[in-house]
């Protein structure tokens, strides 16, 4: 492959006031910076060369593998950045593309149309544009009056006729490398100190060769992010792109403006997400489920004809045709079995409902295991915990517990036990027996009543 993309990525992004290296600040949950790693990644498809060097360290910890890394100790420009790949890269591949990390919505398809565009080239450069009535700090593209590219000028630099022009630079620039690594060090150090990629374009041309450039045509993709208020229209675009392509695969979306899906979740087809839903991480959605409105579900994997109605659901799995809700908190290590029906303010951890177990109303279950057909009555709790250590509670299957029953773990109730209202069970419970009271006991028999 002939292919190298670098990524600049160590400015220190003092406008996001953040003790976070700017490329770091999460975009639908996923570090910023790994956004043009992966979209170079798949157009070179090798190891970008990331520029770091504010917080260099947690860059290089939070990408890993997935790049190769140059340092620039002093942040002299985005040309002296690039310059730091040249030992990395030179005699390498035939093209270089340079991409800032501050632009994470970029696709990778729009780089691969740089990339054929620039093999087509006989110059030396192909830069990508946009046209904007808001230029917000880019660079404005000069053109000649053949419309020829001339040159690229800072807004800081720009006379009030030039802050006029609405084209402007994306920052993403595709290179023959060859000239490339011969011209950088033309590039003057100009009156702020600093050295600009930019001016390679003036030099291009001062050599009589063409400029090379092309216009992105979603917005969206070329939002750079410079402020947090930047970082949140850029999570907004996201999220309408993300809604948009679920819909477009059969995901029925009542409103996108209130969903947010973050791209690491999947959703089977005919699916329905009410407003004021939150899917994150690790997340699956089986088909023709119901979820929201009003729900937050992270790290989860629910079947298909589940419900989920104004519940929290973190880590946990729902196997088809499962309900929760309203108002239901499933935690880590929650596991609803085939259609289980858990009705408002139940609070699920580290537990197995077996199949079809019904838990209506307000109960807690930590550490259990609840068989196949069981009936949890309304505020039953397990008390799993003595101050020090956390204890299992083990029910049968088909057993019925009464309302308002303490099950003091650890604690074994057998197959077709009962337990009455008010029960607090401290020892364990044979099957099909019922116990009652406090500490609950075994009902006696007519027989064993006569006797006594
Ligand atoms: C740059 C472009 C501008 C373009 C805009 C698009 C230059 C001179 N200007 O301006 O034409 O419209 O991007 O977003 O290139 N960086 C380094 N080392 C440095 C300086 C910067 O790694 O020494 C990195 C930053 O971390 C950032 C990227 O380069 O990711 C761009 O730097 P920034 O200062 O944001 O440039 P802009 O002013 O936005
Ligand atoms: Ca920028």
């Amino acid at each position: 492959m002939s292919l190298d993309v670098v990524i600049l990525a160590a400015g220190q992004g003092t406008r996001m006031k953040s003790a976070l290296p700017k490329v770091l600040h999460p975009l639908g949950g996923k570090p910023m910076v790994l956004y043009s790693v992966e979209a170079a990644v798949t157009v070179s498809q090798k190891a970008p060369v990331l520029i770091v060097g504010h917080g260099s360290d947690e860059v290089r910890n939070v990408v890993g593998d997935s790049a190769r890394f140059a340092g620039q100790e002093d942040q002299l420009g985005t040309g002296h950045a690039v310059a730091q790949a040249r030992s990395l890269l030179v005699g390498q591949g035939e093209h270089v593309i340079v991409i800032y990390a501050d632009m994470p919505l970029l696709k990778a398809e729009t780089l691969e149309t740089l990339y054929e565009a620039q093999k087509e080239n006989s110059g030396p450069i192909s830069l990508l544009t946009f046209e904007t009535d808001q230029p917000r700090g880019f660079g404005r593209i000069l053109r000649g009056y053949q419309g020829n590219v001339q040159a690229i000028v800072e807004e800081a630099q720009c006379t009030p006729e030039q802050l006029e022009i609405r084209e402007v630079n994306t920052g993403i620039y595709c290179f023959d490398a060859g000239w490339l690594w011969d011209h950088l060090d033309q590039i003057p150090l100009n009156a702020k100190g600093e050295y600009y990629l930019t001016d390679l374009v003036c030099i291009a041309v001062a050599e009589g060769a063409a400029v090379n450039a092309l216009a992105a045509d979603d917005p969206d993709e070329v939002l750079g992010i410079n402020t947090r208020v930047h970082l949140a229209e850029a999570e907004a675009a996201l999220r309408r792109r993300i809604n948009t392509e679920w819909m477009l695969n059969g995901v029925t979306i009542i409103d996108p403006a209130s969903t947010y899906i973050q791209p690491s979740v999947t959703i089977g087809c005919d699916t329905v997400i009410w407003p004021n839903t939150i899917l994150v991480g690790q997340t699956t959605i089986g088909e023709g489920s119901r979820i929201g409105p009003n729900s937050y579900i992270e790290g989860c994997t629910i079947g298909s004809r589940c419900k989920v109605l104004a519940a929290v659901l973190e880590f946990a799995v729902l196997e088809d045709d499962a309900q929760i809700g309203p108002f239901g908190h499933l935690r880590k290590g929650a596991y609803l079995e085939e259609g289980v029906r858990m009705g408002n303010f139940g609070e699920v951890k580290n537990s197995r409902l077996r199949k079809g177990v019904k838990m209506g109303h307000f109960s807690y279950i930590g550490d259990g295991d609840i068989g196949e057909g069981t009936n949890i009555g309304a505020g039953t709790i397990t008390c799993n915990y003595d101050g020090k250590q956390k204890y299992k509670t083990v029910i049968g299957k088909g057993v019925f517990i009464g309302s308002d029953t303490m099950l003091v773990a650890p604690v074994t109730l057998g197959d077709g036990a009962s337990t009455g209202a008010g029960s607090v069970v401290t020892s364990d419970v044979p099957p099909d027996t019922l116990v009652y009271g406090v500490p609950a006991r075994p009902r006696k028999s007519k027989q064993e009543k006569k006797e006594e």
